[in-house]
C-alpha cells in the first residue's frame, strides 16, 4: 500500500511498548538494553526518534528512563502497543488523501482482508452521506475507513452502521463522561450539535465477494472557528463539549476494541442500546427522503435500521435513508 506510515510495527515499537507498560516509572538503561537486545547507541537513536515524534521522555543519570508525556500526533506503533497481542487487523496511516473511503475501496476491490483500516491526518475531499462534504482539518479529528467482510449477508450490512454508531457513542462517553445521543440513522450528537458521522458503503471485489466500508469522522479537538462558517452552530467537538483533549490514538484504541466486541454481540442488543440513546424516537420529526419530505412521529427502529414513521394522516412509512431536520 502506498502509505508513508508502514502497516507493520516499526523498530521503535518494542521501546514504546516497554515505556507504556509503566508510564510514570523509571526503567533502567540496563533493563531496556537487555529487553531490546540492542547496543547503547541504538537505544539512544530510538529515544531520539520518539522525541522527534513528540513523546516527552525523561532520562535520569541514575534512575533511568521514563515517559513524561505522550505525543499529540498519531503514531500507529503506540496504538499497536495498546491493543491485545492477538490483534490481527491491518492499520494504515496516511498524511493526506482525498477520502479514506476511496483509498479503502481500491484496496478492497483487489481483495484486501476484513479489518483493513486506514486513517488520514486530513482529507482533501472527505465526504458524508447524501453527497455532503466532511470537513477534515488536519489532525483535529479522526478520519478513518474500515474494510469489513462480515459473516452476514449484504442486505444486512446496514447493521454495521448501527453497531458503529453505538460503538462511537460508547467510546466517546467513556473518554469524556459526556451524555451523548444518536440522531437517526447514525449521527452522534450533543444537544443539536453533531460530533461524529458514519458512512457505510458496500461493493463487490474482483473475485465477486462483497465487502463493506465503514467511514467514521469524529470531531475531537476542533474549536468552533475550525469548522466552516455555515457549520459553526451545527457542529461541535469533544474538546468544545468536555474541555478535554482526546488524542486520536486514545480514541482509536478504545473504538477498535469496542467495535470488535460489539460486532460479535447479538445484534438485538445493539438495537436496544441504539434505541436507548436515539433522540428521535417518540418525537415529531421532518425527514427529507429521496421521495420528498415526510413529517410525522418517529415510532420505532426495525432490525435492519429502517425508521418507522407515522405521518400526520396516520400512515406508517418505513424509511431506510434520509436526513432528519432538527
Ligand atoms: C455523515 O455524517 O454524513 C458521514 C460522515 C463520514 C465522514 C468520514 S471521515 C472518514 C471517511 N472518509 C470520508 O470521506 N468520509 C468518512
Amino acid at each position: 500500500m502506498n502509505s508513508p506510515f508502514p502497516s507493520h510495527a516499526a523498530k521503535e515499537a518494542p521501546l514504546l511498548r516497554l515505556l507504556f507498560q509503566t508510564p510514570s516509572d523509571f526503567l533502567s538503561r540496563t533493563y531496556l538494553l537487555q529487553k531490546l537486545s540492542c547496543p547503547e547507541s541504538t537505544l539512544s537513536a530510538l529515544l531520539q526518534t520518539l522525541t522527534t515524534w513528540g513523546y516527552s521522555i525523561e532520562t535520569h543519570p541514575t534512575h533511568g528512563i521514563r515517559l513524561l508525556q505522550r505525543s499529540f500526533s498519531l503514531h500507529l506503533d503506540e496504538v499497536r502497543t495498546q491493543l491485545p497481542l492477538d490483534f490481527t487487523w491491518s492499520l494504515f496511516h496516511l498524511n493526506e488523501t482525498q477520502s479514506t473511503m476511496d483509498f479503502i475501496k481500491r484496496e478492497g476491490l483487489q481483495g484486501a482482508p476484513h479489518g483493513t483500516l486506514v486513517i488520514a491526518n486530513t482529507q482533501t475531499a472527505g465526504r458524508g452521506r447524501h453527497g455532503r462534504i466532511w470537513s477534515s482539518r488536519p489532525e483535529l479529528g479522526l478520519y478513518l475507513s474500515l474494510l469489513l467482510r462480515p459473516d452476514f449477508p449484504v442486505d444486512s450490512y446496514s447493521r454495521l452502521t448501527i453497531i458503529a454508531a453505538v460503538s462511537t457513542l460508547q467510546t466517546a462517553e467513556r473518554l469524556t463522561h459526556l451524555d451523548l445521543q444518536i440522531k437517526w440513522p447514525n449521527d452522534l450528537m450533543i444537544e443539536k450539535r453533531k460530533l461524529a458521522g458514519i458512512l457505510t458503503e458496500s461493493h463487490l471485489d474482483q473475485f465477486q465477494n462483497p465487502f463493506a466500508i465503514l467511514g467514521l469522522g469524529i470531531n475531537l479537538t476542533h474549536q468552533s472557528t475550525d469548522f466552516p462558517e455555515e457549520l459553526q452552530t451545527k457542529a461541535s467537538s469533544l474538546l468544545i463539549e468536555s474541555n478535554q483533549i482526546i488524542r486520536r490514538a486514545d480514541f482509536l484504541v478504545d473504538w477498535i476494541q469496542t467495535f470488535q466486541k460489539n460486532l460479535s454481540r447479538p445484534f438485538n442488543e445493539m438495537i436496544e442500546l441504539w434505541k436507548l440513546k436515539c433522540l428521535n424516537l417518540g418525537q415529531s420529526i421532518l425527514v427529507n427522503t429521496a421521495q420528498g419530505p415526510i413529517q410525522g412521529t418517529a415510532l420505532d427502529l426495525e432490525s435492519n435500521g429502517t425508521l418507522l414513521l407515522r405521518d400526520d394522516h396516520g400512515k406508517i412509512h418505513s424509511i431506510l435513508s434520509g436526513i432528519v431536520d432538527l
